[in-house]
């Protein structure tokens, strides 16, 4: 059994998908055991709460250096026997320092995919404003390794969505969330958990 930890920053859609996943068993080899949001007011610590999962906030505007906030923020994973991390809709800029001590341990989602409108500055809505401005068909969402280039790690999983006339980048976002990003990851994190079980064993 491996032990996730979900960092979070927001509303904790994908957290609710990652939960109800492991509810309903589909997450095997894998147990979230912390949610450790970016900021106090993020509603997905609601949502951890509401499943008994512990819960942790660490701010970067509490600490003097991008260093100290990452030694924070490993020590925090560490108190936690933590062994594999999941983005889940987190902001905040990881340092050098978690991505060495937690090497091809750091999974995320975005929600397009990747190598289209992704890295520096492409998150959120942004993401689907610029597939909509572009003009593109099809859209969607990656699920990738984090590692040093923003949205640059290895691709793990993606799933395709429809772009449909009208749409506002409000209306798509909710479609690549519920018909692919809440399926995909939870999907995700169970085939690198029973990769990581299975070299544990
Ligand atoms: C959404 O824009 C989603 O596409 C991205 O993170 C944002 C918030 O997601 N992955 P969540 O509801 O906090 O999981």
């Amino acid at each position: 059994m491996i032990n996730i930890a979900v960092l979070v920053s927001g509303g904790g859609t994908n957290l609710q998908a990652l939960l109800d996943a492991q509810e309903a068993g589909k997450i095997p080899h894998g147990k979230i055991v912390l949610v450790l949001a970016s900021n106090e007011k993020a509603y997905a610590l609601e949502r951890a709460k509401r499943h008994s999962v512990a819960t942790a906030v660490v701010r970067r505007k509490d600490y003097g250096s991008q260093d100290e906030f990452d030694q924070a923020l490993v020590q925090t994973l560490r108190d936690h026997h933590i062994e594999l991390v999941v983005l889940a809709g987190y902001l905040s800029i990881l340092g050098g320092h978690v991505i060495d001590c937690y090497r091809d341990r750091i999974i995320n989602i975005h929600p397009s995919l990747i190598p289209s409108f992704c890295g520096k500055g492409f998150y959120g809505l942004r993401v689907h404003e610029a597939a909509l401005a572009r003009g593109v068909r099809v859209t969607g969402a990656t699920v990738h390794f984090v590692n040093e280039i923003p949205d640059g790690g290895k691709i793990i999983l993606q799933k395709a969505i429809a772009i449909e006339d009208g749409d506002t980048p409000e209306v798509l976002q909710r479609r690549v969330m519920e018909q692919a990003e809440w399926i995909l990851l939870p999907r995700a994190a169970e085939i690198v958990a029973k990769k990581l079980d299975e070299e544990k064993a």
